[in-house]
């Protein structure tokens, strides 16, 4: 068992990234269900908490969800943050993660997400005053830095994150200006590991047991975060704690689990969000479970109709006929 401050964990410990449009209670079920230890959700705005908007709120609805889920916030001021953050721990968060990584120009133009990477002063401000603000373990995850200048940032910004009491720090070795394109630089994972006590996860272009065994063997890092591996693909988890317990490759999935897998994904966000909403974001969900079979793109296009559960559920049988 690995300690995120009073949350214990079993190991390896494998975490499902937060993904906004993404990682809602239907994707974290999933998840979870394949052995996910800690489940994350979409970032949720601060201010949107204290103001008390309905579409905010919904983010933070943890009802029915098994074993612990993190909420992750988002803004740049510390008071707000701290206030949001009781909020998401009275809603039955275990954890609150804060969003020092986000690279989407309308967040950082507020100052929000990865321009935080740019002051560290501000960030130390924040990370006291949400530890204080909750009795829960507080994460913080962050780019390696906002520019190639400063993407050994991370280092510093980490450190401050430990002297403030953040239970762990989640680092995405990208800078703000990469976006997500080139490859994520590990070295910075390893970096930082050397320099801090609290336990360190890297996350970035994970996606097989072997990719997962060399990051955590090569950066020294205490557990990793899957993001876009896990788009139509929750079996990764599976895949990846079957490698690294007994160093073997698990049998592939089946065609069969994956259309049973994405029918009770489809099933799961009709009931959460009802059918008219979950068919029209579950279309991007479920061409990424079709991925590799054969006339795809065709599959895609008729997906991408779909306006009722029963329609969708046709493409997809279709598709894996
Ligand atoms: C569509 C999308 C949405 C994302 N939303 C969030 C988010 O809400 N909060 C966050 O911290 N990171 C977010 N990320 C970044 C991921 O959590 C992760 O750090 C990044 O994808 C790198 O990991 P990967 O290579 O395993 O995908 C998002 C990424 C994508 C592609």
């Amino acid at each position: 068992m690995i300690n995120i401050g009073s949350l214990s964990l079993p190991e390896p410990m494998i975490w499902a990234a937060p993904m906004a449009g993404i990682s809602d209670k239907a994707c974290r079920i999933i998840n979870k269900e394949f052995g996910c230890v800690l489940v994350f959700t979409e970032m949720v705005n601060d201010k949107g908490l204290l103001y008390g908007q309905q579409r905010t709120l919904a983010l933070l609805n943890l009802e029915g969800e098994e074993g612990p889920a993190a909420v992750q916030i988002f803004g740049r001021e510390p008071e707000q943050l701290g206030q949001a953050a009781l909020i998401a721990e009275n809603s039955g968060a275990a954890l609150i993660d804060i969003n020092c990584g986000c690279p989407t120009p309308k967040i950082v133009k507020n100052g929000a997400g990865a321009a935080l990477m740019r002051e560290p002063r501000r960030c130390r401000e924040i990370f006291r005053t949400v530890v204080r603000a909750v009795k829960i373990p507080v994460t913080v995850k962050m780019r390696s830095g906002w520019d190639e200048e400063s993407s050994d940032r991370c280092v510093e910004i980490a450190g401050l994150a430990e002297q403030e009491g953040a239970a762990a720090v989640i680092i995405h070795p990208r800078t703000r200006e990469q976006f997500f394109s080139g490859k994520a630089d590990w070295g910075k994972v390893k970096a930082v590991k050397q320099r801090i006590s609290i336990p360190v996860i890297g996350n970035g272009d994970i996606d097989s047991g072997e990719t997962a065994r060399f990051r955590l063997e090569t950066s020294g890092c205490d557990g990793i975060m899957i993001g876009r591996a896990y788009l139509g693909n929750p079996f990764i988890f599976r895949e990846i704690n079957g490698f690294l317990q007994n160093k073997e490759k698990t049998a592939p999935v089946t065609w069969a689990e994956r259309l049973e897998t994405a029918a009770k994904h489809l099933n799961l966000a009709c009931l959460f969000k009802g059918e008219e909403v979950a068919v029209k974001e579950m279309r991007k969900h479920i061409s990424w479970y079709c991925k590799g079979i054969p006339g795809a793109a065709k599959k895609r296009a008729e997906i991408n109709k779909a306006q009722t559960r029963a329609q969708m559920l046709e493409c997809l049988h279709s598709a894996f006929a």
